[in-house]
C-alpha cells in the first residue's frame, strides 16, 4: 500500500480519485452541471462492471421548479406513511429538494434473471453511481449522496417511473461548492487490506 504523500506514478485520475469528498447539500449551488456534463457522468456510471450486460443504471433529475413539486410529493409521503408526522417536519421534507439546484434519483432497474441475482444488480447500479460522483466530483462539482424512508416508498418509486421491483439507491444532491471541497481525515489504507494464505 502507497503511503502519502503518493509516489510520482500515482496519475491524475487517481489523484482525483483521492480527492474526492462529498459536499453538504446546503453548501451546493448554481451552476448545477449542464446536460453535457451530466451526460459524461452518467456514461461513467455505464463504465461500472456487469454482469449479463443487464445495464441497471437510472438517473432521474429533478432540477428548477420541478424540486418544489417534488418536495411535496415527498411531504405527502410521508404523511401518507404516518399520518401523526407533526407539520414542522413535513415542512422539513418538503424543502429537502431545494437545498441544491439539482437533486438526482438514482436507482437500479431489477431484473428477474437465472443466474444474476438482485444483490448483483444493485451492486452493478451503486458502483455506477459512485463513477457518477467521481465524475462530476473531477469536474469541479459537488454532490452528496444521501439516503432516507421515501427510498422504499412506493408512491415514491411510481412518481419518479420506477417499478415496485426496482431499487431507489440515493438522492444524489449535485451544483458547485460554495467553498472547494470538504478536505476530511481519511483513515490509511491498511487496515482495509491484508493478504490471504493458506492454512
Ligand atoms: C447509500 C448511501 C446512503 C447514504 N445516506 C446518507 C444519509 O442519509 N445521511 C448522511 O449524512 N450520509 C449519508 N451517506 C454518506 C454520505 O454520502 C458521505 O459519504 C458522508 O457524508 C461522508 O463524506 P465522504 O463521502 O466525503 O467521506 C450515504 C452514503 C451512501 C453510500
Amino acid at each position: 500500500m502507497p503511503e502519502a504523500p503518493f509516489p510520482p506514478a500515482v496519475n491524475e485520475a487517481v489523484r482525483a480519485l483521492l480527492a474526492r469528498a462529498s459536499v453538504p447539500p446546503r453548501q451546493l449551488h448554481d451552476p448545477a452541471p449542464d446536460a453535457a456534463a451530466l451526460s459524461l457522468a452518467v456514461a461513467a456510471a455505464t463504465r461500472a462492471p456487469d454482469h449479463g450486460g443487464l445495464r441497471p443504471w437510472r438517473f432521474v433529475g429533478i432540477q428548477g421548479e420541478a424540486r418544489a413539486a417534488f418536495g411535496e410529493l415527498l411531504a405527502r409521503a410521508m404523511q401518507a406513511r404516518a399520518p401523526e408526522t407533526p407539520e414542522a417536519r413535513l415542512d422539513l421534507e418538503r424543502l429537502k429538494p431545494l437545498r441544491s439546484p439539482l437533486v438526482v434519483a438514482a436507482g437500479a432497474t431489477i431484473r428477474a434473471h437465472p443466474k444474476i441475482p438482485a444483490w448483483e444488480q444493485e451492486a452493478t447500479a451503486a458502483a455506477g453511481i459512485m463513477n457518477f460522483l467521481n465524475a462530476l466530483d473531477a469536474m469541479g462539482f459537488g454532490c452528496c449522496w444521501l439516503s432516507s424512508a421515501a427510498l422504499q416508498d412506493p408512491a415514491i418509486k411510481g412518481a419518479l417511473g420506477f417499478a415496485e421491483t426496482d431499487r431507489l439507491l440515493g438522492w444524489i444532491y449535485v451544483g458547485t461548492p460554495e467553498a472547494g471541497r470538504p478536505r476530511p481525515e481519511r483513515p490509511a489504507p491498511d487496515g482495509f487490506w491484508r493478504d490471504w494464505q493458506p492454512a
